[in-house]
């Protein structure tokens, strides 16, 4: 007999009433030595089975507790209990691995609630709640729908190198990956430590971004993507950044800032509304879950929405675009402002923080927004300057709960603001020949951006904790599992 997963059971219950089946999963919980909840991952719904305790010793059904693998063998019946509409009237049993109910006790396996915290303590086990499953089905889908966005519209899906020489952001927040003894690394002639002995010849670092190298693709494939894992050495211990955190990057030749407004919008739009069409179950529990959650907290914090909501508001909502110059001027003038609310200052030419945005976002558009044309100081060197000499074509994407989640810009194209720009930023022309050399040869408009693919799944999910939307979060002083 074929084993048959819960989801598809469940779908196409109808068509297998009186069959005989085969599941697998693992005990979610039994209940009067009679009614077993089973789940396989594959949906959150467990199906029941039905055990006739007088055709079994009590040392079997002992073995069927909490956290036990089993196998079910029975027929599929219409259920005689509400909750569920087929159950599994059970014939014979096989326990697969066993579960040592005192050892459960002491998991979150055990079945009640159980803090975020705590399950992030028992990341190995944190698959096996309905929560995490939610979670991870839809960053599933979210991944897909990534993937399948791109691919219809004929762009080329480039791996990019994790291993890299060049600081692309220049935040000087990489890590370091050396083969060199640390008791002893070989000195240069100025007592520092000579990386042309190293295994590449030169300091090597993992990548903060694919982008300079989506670039080079770009200008010969026209258009292309990355999606891959990225690192940085924050210090911010946040619940909004992760050391190792997933980065889609879209570069497209001949666009200029406008079609990469667009673009983004679009693709935003595209992947909230698959999730909606996709994972209405996973979502419906997590709707529940949000509400619970926003209910506990301070009436000022509380989100207007539900999770469904917001991200329906998403896919029914133009995104209010507007200059950095011109939030300046909207923050200023707020309430906030005048009552002195901000910690952090506003002023022309300093970076946005966090409150900021969220305020532009949820407090004066009640919108997600995009932020364009910031002082050329506060952005990264490859960002076409605009005419007025103060600003460069970049765009942030702000979205409600999250702040920033989307970073691009227009790049720039021309060689000599270029190089002059690798002055400024103190980047060694040598080191960026390649990068440079594509500006000499047909160069052309091109633009793109980097979306933080976690903060999609925390705006996607309603977890307000960044560690609890990727499976094993890498971060400040945690690198368990
Ligand atoms: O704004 P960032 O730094 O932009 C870039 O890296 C560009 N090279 C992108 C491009 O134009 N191709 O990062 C892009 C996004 C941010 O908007 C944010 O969503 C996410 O990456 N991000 C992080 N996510 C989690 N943890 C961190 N430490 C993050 N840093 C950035
Ligand atoms: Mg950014």
């Amino acid at each position: 007999m074929a084993r048959i997963r819960i989801s598809e059971l469940l779908n196409d219950g109808a068509n297998l009433i009186g069959k005989k089946i085969e599941v697998k999963g693992w005990v979610r919980a039994f209940r009067s030595k009679r009614f077993v909840q089973l789940n396989d991952g594959s949906c959150m719904a467990n199906i029941q089975g039905v055990i006739d305790y007088d055709n079994f010793d009590e040392a079997q059904l002992k073995a069927i507790s909490t956290g036990a693998a089993v196998c079910l063998h029975g027929t599929l019946v219409e259920s005689q209990g509400s909750g569920q509409a087929v159950e599994l009237q059970v014939e014979s049993f096989d326990i697969i691995g066993a579960a040592d109910p005192d050892a459960v006790q002491k998991t979150i396996l055990q079945p009640k609630k159980h803090s975020l915290d705590l399950l992030r303590e028992q990341a190995h086990l944190r698959f096996r709640t309905n929560t995490f499953g939610a979670v991870f089905r839809i960053r599933h889908a979210a991944s897909f729908a990534v993937h399948q966005f791109f691919n219809d519209k004929g762009f080329n899906y480039i791996h990019t190198p994790i291993l890299t020489g060049s600081d692309a952001e220049g935040a000087g927040e990489m890590f370091r990956v050396s083969t060199l003894d640390p008791k002893s690394p070989p000195l240069d002639e100025a007592g520092g430590i000579d990386y042309s002995k190293d295994f590449f010849g030169k300091q090597v670092n993992l990548t903060v971004s694919g982008q300079l190298e989506a670039e080079l693709a770009a200008l010969g494939l026209g258009q292309v993507y990355t999606f891959g894992p990225t690192f940085r050495a924050e210090n911010s211990n946040t619940s909004r950044h992760l050391a190792e955190f997933w980065m889609i990057e879209p570069e497209v030749a001949f666009n200029d800032l406008f079609d990469n407004m667009d673009l983004t919008e679009e693709f935003l739009k595209y992947i909230c509304s698959y999730i909606l069409e996709k994972c209405v179950e996973d979502l419906n529990f997590l709707d529940q879950r949000y509400t619970q959650e926003q209910s506990q907290k301070p009436q000022k914090d509380r989100s207007d929405l539900g999770l469904i909501e917001s991200i329906q508001f998403i896919t029914n909502n133009d995104f209010k675009r507007l200059t950095y110059t011109e939030a300046i001027d909207v923050l200023r003038n707020s309430k906030a402002y005048k009552k002195k609310r901000f910690e952090f200052p506003v002023e022309w030419g300093v970076d946005l923080q966090s409150e900021h945005e969220r305020y532009l976002v949820e407090k004066e558009f009640k919108c997600p927004v995009i932020l364009s044309d910031y002082p050329a100081d506060i952005k990264a060197f490859y960002m076409r300057q605009n005419d007025d000499g103060k600003t460069v074509a970049a765009m942030d994407v702000l979205f409600p709960g999250i702040g920033e989640i989307v970073g691009g810009s227009q790049r720039e194209e021309r060689l000599d603001i270029l190089k002059s720009k690798c002055k400024d930023f103190n980047i060694d022309e040598k080191e960026l020949w390649w990068y440079l050399e594509t500006r000499k040869f047909g160069t052309v408009p091109h633009a793109g951006f980097g979306m933080g693919f976690e903060r999609l799944v925390m705006f996607l999910t309603g977890m307000s904790n960044i560690r609890d939307v990727i499976p094993f979060p890498r971060a400040r002083d945690n690198a368990e599992f």
